[in-house]
Parts: structure tokens; sequence; C-alpha cells
């Protein structure tokens, strides 16, 4: 452990381990699921209770369990849409939420997704990815977002020692990857983090901009 951040599985040197559904699918059978802090983050929790269209449509990519999801459910928001890539997380989510209203839940890579949002909250999923993928998560994000629509959620603000998942980077490195596709209305250090990681996030709030449109 460190830092409150398991490894997750050693990488062969020189052979780049594909991070595909395989993978992840595999960290949910063995349960190495390091990440899952076991309930959702005080500082999307914060944002969210100060959102004020319950009927919004929000996106969580990569949601693992999803703690965020049962918090919008338990205050009225209406149309969630989860998105995982490992089948066995998604058979978790579709018990946990069984014959719930308001809530989707879609087994697919998020790069494939298509869809319309108003709100995506980013939770520990854009450390996930290759970082060679970063600048395709932003403008996947913006195809993604509808035109006032926003980017909310932490990054890791920090370096690993180890072979990621998790990934992390810096604030110069998210304001390069995110800047020429949103306005930036935070990307600072955050103050309420999970015990595990405070001192060790920024807290993201993009706004798509209004002349950015990619094809999805
Ligand atoms: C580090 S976990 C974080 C899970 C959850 N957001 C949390 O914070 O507890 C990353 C999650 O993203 C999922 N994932 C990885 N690549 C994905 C992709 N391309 N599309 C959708 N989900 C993906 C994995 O299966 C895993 O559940």
């Amino acid at each position: 452990m460190e830092n409150g951040e398991k490894k997750l599985q050693p990488l062969t040197k020189n052979k780049e381990q594909q991070l595909d559904v395989s993978y992840w699918n595999e960290r949910w059978e063995m349960s190495e699921t390091g990440w899952d802090t076991g309930f959702a983050s005080p500082s999307i929790t914060n944002y969210l209770s100060q959102y004020p269209n319950k009927e919004a449509a929000i996106l969580i990519p990569g949601c693992g369990n999803a703690y965020e999801a049962e918090y919008l459910l338990s205050n009225g928001f209406t149309n969630i849409t989860l998105i995982d890539i490992a089948p066995k997380a998604v058979e978790g989510l579709q018990a946990k939420f069984e014959n719930q209203e308001g809530i989707r839940i879609l087994c697919e890579d998020f790069f494939l997704h298509q869809g319309t949002y108003d709100l995506v909250i980013e939770q520990t999923f854009f450390c996930a990815i290759d970082p060679k993928k970063r600048n395709s998560y932003s403008n996947k994000m913006t195809s993604l977002l509808n035109p006032h629509g926003k980017l909310i959620g932490v990054l890791f603000n920090r370096t690993f020692t180890h072979q990621g998942p998790p990934f992390g980077g810096d604030l110069l490195e998210y304001n390069s990857i995110f800047e020429p596709n949103f306005e930036i209305t935070t990307m600072a250090e955050c103050y309420n983090s999970v015990p595990a990681r405070m001192g060790s996030e920024v807290f993201i709030n993009l706004q798509k901009k209004q002349n950015r449109e990619f094809a999805s």
C-alpha cells in the first residue's frame, strides 16, 4: 500500500500491459480493488449538494462500485448513467441498483460510448487509463457533453513510484490536456479528499468551451 493506493498488477519489464477489458475484469474477479474507498468522495458530494438540476443527465464513467450514484439517487437525481468496462463490476452494480429507477448501467468502453450529458463525474477513472490516452479522454468528454456541460471530480496531484495504474500527474499537465476543450472554473488542490488521499488530489470543475465539438 502506498498512501492508500494498492499496487494493482506488476508489469513485466519491456512488455506493455494492455489496460483492456480482461485486465480490468481480472482485477474485479480477484477482488484487487485497492482503489475502492467504500464511499463517495466528500469533494464530489459537496459539489453535487449544490447542483441545482435534479433532472440533469449525469454520467459516471469507469464507475466501479459507483458510490456517487448512491448519493445522487438518495438526493433525488433522476437521470444517471453508469459505465464500466468490466462485466464483473457491472454484475455487482446490477444487483446493487436492481429495480431502481433513474439509473442506467452499461458495460461499455468509455471511449466507444455515445450519448449527451449535462454533467460527468470523474473519480479515479482518469488515473486508470493509459496516459497516452489522456488527450483522447479530454476530447471524448467534450463530445459527450452538452454545450454548457461540465466535467467535475478529482484527479491525483502526485506521482507514483510503481508502474501504474494508477498513473499520477500534476496541474501543469492537466492544464495542457483540458485547456483546449474546457473553461477551467476550478483546478486546484482539493481540501476535502478522502483521508488516504488528503493532500494528493486536485478538484476539477471544467466547463466545455462553446466552440468545441468532436465526432463522438
Ligand atoms: C481505478 S477503478 C475506479 C473505480 C471507481 N471510479 C472508484 O473510484 O472506486 C477504474 C475503473 O474503470 C474501469 N475502466 C477501465 N477502463 C475503462 C474504460 N475504457 N471504459 C469504462 N470503464 C473502464 C475499470 O473496470 C474500473 O472499475
